[in-house]
Parts: C-alpha cells; structure tokens; sequence
C-alpha cells in the first residue's frame, strides 16, 4: 500500500480517486493507500468519502510533526510508498500568520522523513530497494518571472518570496539533503496552479465560481495582470503517478500546464462560461460583479513551468487544455453544491472575513 499525507485536501484527495480509477483502468492491482492528514480547515473527509467507506483507503488523523502517530502509522500499514502532499498551501494565509507554515511545511516535513528514514532501514532486499518518498513541491519556490524571463526549469535559483513559498523552499531543500546525505530514496515534483473539483474556495478559481453564483464581488488583486501557469489537477495526480514509476532517485521534475494566463483572464473566462450556464436573474454579465482591490504583499508577477524534463525523461503531458479544464470545473462546481456546503464552515466565512475586508 502507500500513504498519503495530506490526502484530504485538494490535490491529495484528486490523487486517491485518480488512484483506483488508474488501477482500474490499466487492470493493475488495486492497491490500498492510508490517508494520513490532520485535517485542518483545508481537510475534508467528504472528498475521499466513497473510498473511505469502500475500504480501499484509510483515514489515519494526525499531525506529521507529530513523531510518534507516523511512527505507528509506518509501523502498522508498512507503506512501500510515501507521497508527501500536506502542507499549509495557501499564500495569503502565510502572510496573516506564518507559524502554521513553518509548522506544517518545515518541522512537520522533517519530522516526516525522520521517521520514514527510520523505517526504511528497518527495510530488507526488495522492500529497501524499491521504497520512495515522494515529495509534492510548487513553482513558487523558484520566485517571480518577468514577462520576458524564460520558464522554471529544474536549475532554475530558489528565490522564494513568501512565507509559505520560503517554508515550501525549506522543505524542498530538506528532502535535497536527505537523499544526499543518508542515501534516502526520494523524488520531488515542482508544480505549477492547480484547478479542478473539490479545489478549496479560498483559491482564485473556486473563490470566483462561488462568488459570481453568490453575486457577490470578484475581488482581482492589484491589476489583474499577474500570470499563473494553470494545470488541471487530474494532469498532475497522472504526473505524481509516472514520477513514482520512472523517476530517477534524488531528481526534482517540474510540472506544468503549458497554460500562461493573466489572472484577469482567467476572471472573465469563469464569467462568460457562467453566463452560459447559469445566467443571472438580472439579466446583467457576471462581469459586472468584477471589483479591482488591494494588491497582495510581495505579490508575484509570473509563474511558468518548463516542462521539458518531465516530459523527454518520464513521457508525461497534460492532457487537458485549459479551455477543456475549466469547462469541467465550473460544471463540477455547479453540480456539486453539497460538496461546497461541507467546506463553508465558520472557520472559513472568518476568514473571508479577515483577508477582504482589509482589501476594501
Ligand atoms: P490543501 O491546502 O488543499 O490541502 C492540504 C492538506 O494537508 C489538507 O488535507 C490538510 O488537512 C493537510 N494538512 C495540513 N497540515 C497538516 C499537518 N500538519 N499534518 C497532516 N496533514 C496536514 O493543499 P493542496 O492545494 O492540495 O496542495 C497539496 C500540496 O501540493 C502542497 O504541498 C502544496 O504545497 C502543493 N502544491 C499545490 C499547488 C496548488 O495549486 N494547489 C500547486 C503546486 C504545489
Ligand atoms: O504556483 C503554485 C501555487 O499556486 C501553489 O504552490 C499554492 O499552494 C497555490 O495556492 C497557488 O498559489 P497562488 O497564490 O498562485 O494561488 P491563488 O489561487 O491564491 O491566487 C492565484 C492568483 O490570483 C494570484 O496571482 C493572486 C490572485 N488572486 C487570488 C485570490 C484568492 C486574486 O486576484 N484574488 C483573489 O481573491
């Protein structure tokens, strides 16, 4: 089996249905996968719920800087696998309170390999030789681009530029040495935006979708020109998988959607499609609804990926475009409203609360 930390969350939980629906479709084994996640804000059982109840996937809840609940995790599910999603992901969140990102994304990933380290020099024969720790990095860590700079690339200087990014970058750097130093079989992907179902409403696009059907104001920070490099979530959950198949010990593979948008654009992309699928009583465009306000701090300009590496070393490449992609978000967003009443706690209507009324 393999474990997923942050297996609750948006891209974790994709990953665990991408999972045994890759199974099934190339008639492998359906192999078990332990979700261990501590379910912050940010997790949600809902997502995993029909595999849950399956019993193809377990729930372990708990912090991974909490030492001894992976310690008895590893020992009880003996994972031949790690794939390390958890994380404190959300950038404006590091700004208003940094601690939980050198919490989670620092201490809790070197708590995290300390333990996995452990267990597998407990290993033997095949069971060492064929373990993995996979670590689940971003873009971000790599800074901003100008308009005219070239993309990321694998070589690319860490340049982070926010708490959440410097944290990401500290974790990254983590795994770096723990494959250096101890020989410890590691792999990280480096990956752009992701979009998709089950996308946490805080985020640019969920944010939008959710706000436009509220008729409430689409708050673009600062102009509206930054570029984010958007790849479908599903694309990346297949990356993660073939990374785990064929990628070389101690690599990082950056991934991308091949997808550069202003963030404007995208805005008005999720206006139009709505539009057409759900028009306002009033008659009047969701663009209207648009409303410019205060920038981010530190804000980054432009992210893109190159992902020649991935794709010349591995053979993988998104298979959805971004005009196929959010076709299918915004239709899973329409159709999934329970779903979306799970996630609206009071936890996160503060926080609604907290980021744009400091923006008015
Ligand atoms: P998310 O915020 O939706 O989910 C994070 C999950 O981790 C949640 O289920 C949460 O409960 C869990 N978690 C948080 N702290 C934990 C802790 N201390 N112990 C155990 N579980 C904990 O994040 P996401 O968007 O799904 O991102 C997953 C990973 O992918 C992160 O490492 C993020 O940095 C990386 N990433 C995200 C994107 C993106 O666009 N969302 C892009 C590139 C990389
Ligand atoms: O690049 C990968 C990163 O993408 C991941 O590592 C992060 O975990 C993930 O959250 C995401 O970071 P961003 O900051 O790029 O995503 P976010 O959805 O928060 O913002 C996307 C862009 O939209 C960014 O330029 C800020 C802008 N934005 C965001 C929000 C929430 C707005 O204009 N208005 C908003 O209300």
């Amino acid at each position: 089996m393999i474990l997923i930390t942050g297996g609750a969350g948006f891209i974790g939980g994709n990953f665990v249905h991408h999972w045994f629906e890759r199974c099934a479709r190339l008639s492998l084994p359906e192999e078990p996968v332990v979700v261990f996640d501590k379910l912050t804000y940010a997790g949600n059982p809902h997502t995993i719920g029909e595999h849950l109840q399956a019993g193809r996937a377990t729930l372990v809840q708990a912090d991974i800087a909490d030492r001894e609940a992976v310690r008895q995790a590893l020992a009880t599910h003996r994972p031949r696998a790690i794939l390390h999603f958890a994380a404190e992901s959300h950038v404006d969140r590091s700004i208003h309170g940094p601690g939980e990102f050198i919490h989670t994304n620092m201490v809790g990933t070197f708590s995290l390999l300390e333990e996995a380290r452990a267990y597998w020099n407990s290993l033997e024969g095949a069971d060492k030789e064929g373990f993995r720790f996979l670590h689940v990095s971003t873009d971000e860590v790599y800074g901003s681009l100008s308009d005219t700079d070239p993309a990321f690339s694998e070589t690319t200087p860490y340049a982070p530029n926010s708490p959440y990014s410097a944290s990401k970058a500290g974790s990254d750097h983590l795994v770096r040495a723990y494959h250096h130093t101890y020989g410890f079989p590691t792999l990280t992907t480096n990956c752009s935006n992701n979009y998709g179902p089950y996308h946490f409403p805080e985020k640019l696009i969920p944010l939008m979708i959710l706000n436009a059907l509220d008729g409430k104001p689409l708050p673009v920070y600062g102009d509206g020109l930054n570029i984010r490099d958007w790849l479908y979530v599903r694309d990346h959950c297949e990356a993660i998988c073939q990374v785990l198949e064929k990628g070389r010990l101690g690599e990082t593979y950056n991934v991308g959607g091949i997808n550069e948008i202003k963030n404007i654009d995208v805005v008005t992309t999720i206006c139009r499609k709505l539009d057409a699928l759900r028009p306002r009583a009033d008659g009047q465009p969701y663009e209207s609804l648009i409303t410019y306000v205060k920038d981010r701090p530190g804000h980054d300009r432009r992210y893109a990926i190159d992902p020649t590496k991935i794709q010349s070393e591995i053979g993988w490449k998104p298979a959805e475009t971004f005009e196929s992609g959010i076709n299918k978000t915004v239709q899973w967003f329409l159709d999934h409203t329970d779903w979306i009443d799970t996630v609206r706690s009071g936890a996160y209507r503060d926080w609604l609360d907290q980021n744009y009324a400091e923006r008015a």
